[in-house]
């Protein structure tokens, strides 16, 4: 099957405490290419490989945390079809003006049962990835800035109702089921957390049950090589940048990966490998007695930061 619908992850707006402080964390740490400030103030970040004005943005605020993230869709039709489907589903939806958010189109926002503001878009300006569309390099001096991840991957949000988010998802927004990780046998083992694919990627988005609405656990950027993440690792540690976990492979989906706090106590990932999980892929499923190698695959560590602490 084609990639239709909604394509991929396409912009996160995060809140962070001192945006001069941020700015300077994604640009010169992370290593994302700074593309723009509105006059709201907001400063716009794309990847290095995105060919997309901007994925990450950033807005000053009181308090850390997600506004909303939003998604690409293939074209301006599909955005009308899932308004369509959304309304006839009685999820409320409103539009945002096409230029609210620098270089981007028209948005379709909603709220998840998670109590996350979530939107698809259709158009958002491609500005290229500065290496052409003819002959390219395979890479330029973007690539060696920071940690330089190639693209804003996935998110993973917690809030409460999981099951009504899955099935939004899958029966409206078209994503599948790639993932499961199941509560305790006593309580029943309900999915508490799920990964959900929208491409060929063993994520697109995932969520995890949890009392409060809204919370973001994290964004993750996607790193090219085991080799990329271990670099990642060494630029955390000459930043001094606060790591959550990792370097380490986790079970659930295979990725090599490392957590850890922006300084506005954002976590971030930056994350390499996986598989490819095609149409026909069957669900994999993590008990939960076996959670802690699905988190931390070598040592089986359930991180009790990772399990409570979100933004
Ligand atoms: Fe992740």
């Amino acid at each position: 099957m084609a990639i239709t619908g909604v394509m991929r992850a396409g912009h996160a707006q995060l809140r962070v405490l001192d945006i001069q402080v941020s700015r300077k964390f994604y640009r010169d740490v992370i290593g994302l290419v700074e593309t723009g400030e509105d006059a709201q103030g907001r400063v716009y970040f794309k990847a290095w490989d995105e060919r997309d004005h901007n994925s990450i943005v950033l807005r000053q605020a009181d308090s850390a945390g997600v506004d909303f993230v939003g998604y690409r869709v293939l074209d301006a039709a599909s955005l009308d079809q899932f308004e369509r489907d959304l309304n006839a589903r009685g999820v409320a939806t409103r539009r945002i003006p096409a230029g609210e958010m620098l270089e981007t189109g028209e948005r379709l926002r909603f709220t998840l049962p998670s109590g996350h503001e979530f939107e698809l878009f259709a158009e958002k300006a491609h500005v290229g990835n500065g290496l052409g569309l003819k002959n390219p390099p395979p890479w330029g001096p973007d690539a060696e800035h920071g940690m330089a991840p190639v693209r804003f991957d996935h998110c993973l949000l917690y809030g409460p109702n999981v099951a009504a988010v899955k099935a939004l998802f899958t029966e409206v927004l078209g994503f599948r089921l790639v993932e499961r990780i199941l509560g305790p046998v006593e309580a029943g083992e309900p999915e508490v957390g799920i990964f959900l694919s929208c491409s060929n990627k063993t994520h697109d988005i995932a969520f995890v049950e949890h009392p409060n609405p809204g919370k973001l656990h994290h964004v993750s950027f996607r790193l090219n090589s085991w080799e990329r993440v271990q670099r990642a690792s060494d630029i955390m540690g000459m930043n001094r940048v606060p790591i959550d976990m990792g370097p380490t492979r986790h079970g659930v989906t295979r990725g090599e990966t490392i957590y850890a706090w922006d300084p506005s106590g954002n976590r971030f990932e930056t994350f390499a490998g996986g598989y490819e999980p095609y149409p026909d892929w069957e669900p994999i499923t993590w008990t939960f007695d076996e959670f802690g190698h699905g988190l931390d695959y070598p040592t089986g560590t359930l991180h009790e930061s990772f399990l409570g602490v979100v933004s």
